[in-house]
C-alpha cells in the first residue's frame, strides 16, 4: 500500500450462515475495520461452489511451482487475485469438529500450495484470526492452530486471534472490532501501545 492510499481489508468467512454468532463478529470486525478507514469486502467461501484440492500429480502438483491451481476456473483464481489486491485479510469461520469449516479448509488447502513460502500473495501480509465455536466452546485452539499453519507456511503475519463463545460473545466482539480497527489503522504486529 502506497502513502495515501486506502488499505483493503479482505475477509474470508467460512461461515455458511447468515445470522448467528459467527456472523455477529465477523460484522463487528467489518465495522472497526471501516472505522479504522479501510475498504472492507466479505468472501463467504461456504457460498461458492468450489471444489476441493484435487492433489494432482503424485501429490505435488504444478501449484507447488508454477503458483497456480490448474482447476482455478471454479472462482478460486478470482479470489486468489482478490487476496493478492488486499493489503490485510481477515480469517473468520465457526468451528466444527475443533476445525474451521470444511470450505474454509477447501479454500486454504489450495491455496497454501500456491502460495507456500516466503514469495506467495499472502507473505507480509496482517492477518487476523478469528474462530467462532459456538457449541460446546471446545475445538477453539485445534481451529486457531489450523488457522495460525497456513499463516506460517504462507508468510503472513499473524496480527491477533481471537476465540469466540457463547458465554464470552459480548466482550469477545468488542475485542474483534477494535483488533481490526488497529489492524486497519495501520498498527503492525510488534508495534508497542
Ligand atoms: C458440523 C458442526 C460441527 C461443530 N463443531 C463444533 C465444535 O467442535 N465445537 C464447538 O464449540 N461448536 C461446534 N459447532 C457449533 C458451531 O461452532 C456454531 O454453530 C458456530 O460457531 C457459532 O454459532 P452460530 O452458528 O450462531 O454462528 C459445530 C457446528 C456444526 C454445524
Amino acid at each position: 500500500m502506497k502513502g495515501d492510499e486506502t488499505m483493503k481489508i479482505l475477509i474470508l468467512s467460512g461461515n455458511p450462515k447468515k445470522e448467528g454468532l459467527c456472523q455477529t463478529i465477523i460484522d463487528a470486525a467489518k465495522l472497526g475495520a471501516n472505522e479504522g478507514g479501510a475498504e472492507v469486502e466479505e468472501i463467504r467461501l461456504a457460498d461458492l461452489d468450489m471444489i476441493r484440492c484435487q492433489i494432482c500429480g503424485d501429490g505435488w502438483g504444478e501449484c507447488r511451482t508454477e503458483h497456480t491451481c490448474i482447476h482455478g476456473s471454479d472462482g478460486f483464481d478470482e479470489i486468489k487475485e482478490r487476496v493478492e489486491r488486499s493489503d490485510a485479510i481477515i480469517l473468520a469461520t465457526p468451528v466444527y469438529w475443533g476445525e474451521t469449516t470444511e470450505a474454509f479448509k477447501s479454500f486454504i488447502d489450495r491455496l497454501r500450495r500456491c502460495e507456500f513460502g516466503p514469495k506467495g500473495i499472502m507473505s507480509n501480509k496482517q492477518v487476523l484470526l478469528i474462530a467462532s465455536p459456538g457449541g460446546s466452546g471446545n475445538g477453539l485452539l485445534s481451529c486457531l492452530e489450523q488457522m495460525d499453519r497456513f499463516c506460517r507456511h504462507t508468510g503472513a503475519i499473524i496480527f491477533d486471534y481471537i476465540g469466540v463463545n457463547r458465554w464470552n460473545s459480548d466482550y469477545t466482539r468488542v475485542a474483534a472490532q477494535a483488533a481490526a480497527f488497529a489492524m486497519a489503522s495501520g498498527r503492525k504486529n510488534g508495534d508497542t501501545v
